[in-house]
């Protein structure tokens, strides 16, 4: 039996090697390792490609949300909400830029933030604090900002998210770091908020050859610091202005992804077709909940993610397509509040209802662009059968 692989990234590069070889070899060449021309190349060329006003290199999408939020002003010890259901960095930045992650729970059919669970949390579980600032239930953290997830490549509405926001005073930082290309209204993340976050992790729609990461924003100020903080803190060598970090984008990462970027267009259009074969086939199955795609967003499916509902259902499924070869990934199994690294927090925290489900009940299935239509058929074959059908 061969193999369905959830993901082959030996693909990809088959088809641009020369290429990717090409535009790195002059690197080699001049030795020229740190920033120069081949990282701000890369930022111009990122900004344009979306039609935004600056966009900053950064050594991974972490460091990307952590150097966001610390140019957005955050204090120690301030809350930042920021959904359960999510990769544990959306959440870890905000400790170690000082803060206090607060979570909320996500609409179960997107699995996103909205704007109506914002306000509902904000009018129900805060009550005002000092000067005019709300303060969280527990913990008396005051909040200063809000951290929007845009989850498997779909966005948050971010305009309802910042009407919200701002009515009580806080910024948005966003994670886009599996939605590079994805639109809202048809505008791209960083126009409702500080800034934009993203990771250039390898398996990620648009991936470097190493970590990488970028941060987009309109506001040159916040450019300006944040090109601070990934250089200690400077601008000019040898004078500190602040405490900054080493948090720069590889140059031979930029001209990696320099060459992937025009390509990112034709490899989404694939996703996005995967993804609507999927939608067909799983219309009517019982028990077997397909992603919705938001009428505004252009989703561009990082993941193509199913709930799969009825207790152990889910890891059924899961070993059913395994014996037939055909690899799935579960993203995530442990909601964010429920984290070891976050216990401490755990105790203040209202329950989360629709994260501990959909921990349970969500499984992601093969969806690179690379994927073959006959083996994306056998993974709806199998899953059909799974149900019976
Ligand atoms: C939602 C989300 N946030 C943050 C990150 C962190 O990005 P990185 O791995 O580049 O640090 C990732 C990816 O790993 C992610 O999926």
């Amino acid at each position: 039996m061969i193999p369905v692989p959830f993901f082959d990234l030996t693909r990809q590069y088959a088809t641009m090697e020369k290429e990717v070889l090409d535009a790195a070899l002059p690197l080699f060449k001049s030795q020229q390792f740190i920033l120069g021309p081949a990282v701000s190349e890369f930022e111009s060329q990122f900004a344009s490609t979306f039609g935004l006003s600056r966009a900053v290199g950064v050594s991974s999408g972490t460091d990307a949300l952590v150097l966001s939020l610390i140019a957005s002003g955050l204090l120690p010890g301030q809350g930042v909400l920021v959904p359960s259901f999510t990769f544990f960095a959306s959440a870890s930045a905000i400790s170690l830029a000082g803060g206090v992650p607060v979570f909320l729970d996500v609409e179960p059919s997107s699995f996103l933030l909205t704007p109506e669970i914002l306000d509902r949390f904000l009018r129900e579980e805060t009550r005002p604090g000092p000067g005019d600032r709300p303060l969280t239930r527990h913990g008396n953290h005051p909040l200063a900002g809000v951290m929007a997830v845009h989850l498997y490549g779909q966005m948050v509405d971010m305009e309802g998210l910042y009407r919200v926001a701002r009515s009580h005073g806080l910024w948005i930082v966003e994670d886009a770091c599996q939605s590079v290309g994805a639109r809202h209204a048809d505008r791209p993340p960083g126009l409702f908020s500080n800034a934009a976050a993203y990771s250039f992790f390898p398996t990620k729609n648009l991936g470097g050859a190493g970590d990488g990461g970028m941060v987009t924003t309109e506001n040159p100020a916040f450019a300006e610091h944040l090109l601070r903080l990934r250089v200690h803190g400077s601008r000019k060598r040898y004078e500190h202005e602040e405490m900054g970090y080493n948090a720069r984008l590889d140059a031979l990462q930029a001209r990696v992804l320099s060459v992937k970027l025009p390509r990112l267009g034709e490899w989404t259009e694939r996703r996005r077709e995967l993804a609507r074969r999927y939608n067909e086939a799983f219309r009517d199955l019982p028990g077997v909940i397909p992603p919705v795609s938001l009428p505004e967003c252009f989703h561009v499916y990082h993941q193509y993610t199913l709930r799969i509902e009825g207790e152990g259902r889910r890891d059924a499924l899961r070993n059913l397509l395994s014996e037939r070869g055909i690899g799935t990934e579960v993203y995530y199994p442990i909601p964010l509040h429920r984290q070891e690294a976050f216990a401490a927090l755990l105790p203040g925290t209202p329950p989360l209802p629709i994260s501990e489900r959909l921990s349970r009940e969500v499984i992601s299935l093969p969806v690179f662009p690379e994927l073959f239509d006959n083996e994306q058929e056998r993974v709806i074959d199998a899953v059909r059968a799974f149900v019976g059908r």
